[in-house]
C-alpha cells in the first residue's frame, strides 16, 4: 500500500480514526450531489469506508484519504477502483466543501495519475462524471482526459472519460 506526497497534500489508506471525518464530508448534500449514493448516513459512511480499504487488499491499489499536510486533517478522499461489474480501472476523487477552490483536487488526482502511469504502468484511466458535475468535468480535462462513451445508470446519463498516458501532461 503505497502512500503518495505533493507539496500540500499526503495521500495514505483510509485509518479507523477517520471515521468521524469521513462520515462528515460524505453526509454533506453538496458534496454528494452528483455521485450516484447521494449524500450518506453514518452506516453507509462506515461500509462505504471499509470497501475502500478492502480493496486495496483485493487489486493492490485503491482509495486514499487525502491529508492536509499543514493541519494534519483529511480533506477527502481520492484513488483507484476496478470493482466488478465496473467500467474498469477508475480515477474517482471527493473533497470536503471547505477545501473547494484550493487546487487540491487537481493536485492530488495528478499524483495519483502519475503513480497509475508509472509504478502501476496502466495506461488507460476511466472517470465517470455526471453531465451536469461542472467542477468534476473540469478537473477531469486539466488532467488530459476526454469524453469518450456514455453510459447510463439508474436512469441517469453518465459520460465516460478516459485519460490515456500518452495523452497525459508531465507534472
Ligand atoms: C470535483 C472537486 C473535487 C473539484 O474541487 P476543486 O477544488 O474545484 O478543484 P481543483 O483542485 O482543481 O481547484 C480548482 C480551483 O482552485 C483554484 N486554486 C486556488 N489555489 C490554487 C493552487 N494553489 N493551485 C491550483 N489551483 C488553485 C484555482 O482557481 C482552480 O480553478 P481553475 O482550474 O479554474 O483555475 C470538488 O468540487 C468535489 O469534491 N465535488 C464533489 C464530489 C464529486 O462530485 N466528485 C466526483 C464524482 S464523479
Amino acid at each position: 500500500m503505497t502512500d503518495l506526497l505533493t507539496d500540500r497534500l499526503q495521500l495514505r489508506i483510509f485509518q479507523p480514526d477517520d471515521f468521524e471525518r469521513h462520515a462528515e464530508i460524505c453526509a454533506d448534500p453538496e458534496v454528494m450531489r452528483y455521485i450516484r449514493a447521494g449524500p450518506l448516513s453514518r452506516v453507509e459512511a462506515w461500509w462505504q469506508m471499509a470497501r475502500y480499504i478492502g480493496h486495496w487488499q483485493l487489486r493492490g491499489y485503491g482509495i486514499w484519504a487525502i491529508v492536509e499536510r499543514s493541519t494534519n486533517r483529511v480533506i477527502g478522499h481520492l484513488g483507484f477502483l476496478d470493482p466488478e461489474g465496473g467500467v474498469g480501472f477508475e480515477l474517482g476523487w471527493v473533497l470536503a466543501r471547505s477545501a473547494w477552490g484550493r487546487g487540491f483536487a487537481l493536485e492530488g488526482t495528478r499524483a495519483a495519475v502519475h503513480h497509475a502511469f508509472t509504478a502501476l504502468d496502466r495506461d488507460h484511466i476511466a472517470c465517470v462524471i455526471r453531465p451536469e458535475n461542472a467542477r468534476s468535468i473540469h478537473l477531469a480535462e486539466r488532467l488530459g482526459a476526454a469524453p469518450e462513451r456514455e453510459i447510463e445508470e439508474s436512469g441517469r446519463r453518465l459520460i465516460v472519460y478516459g485519460i490515456r498516458r500518452s495523452e497525459t501532461v508531465a507534472d
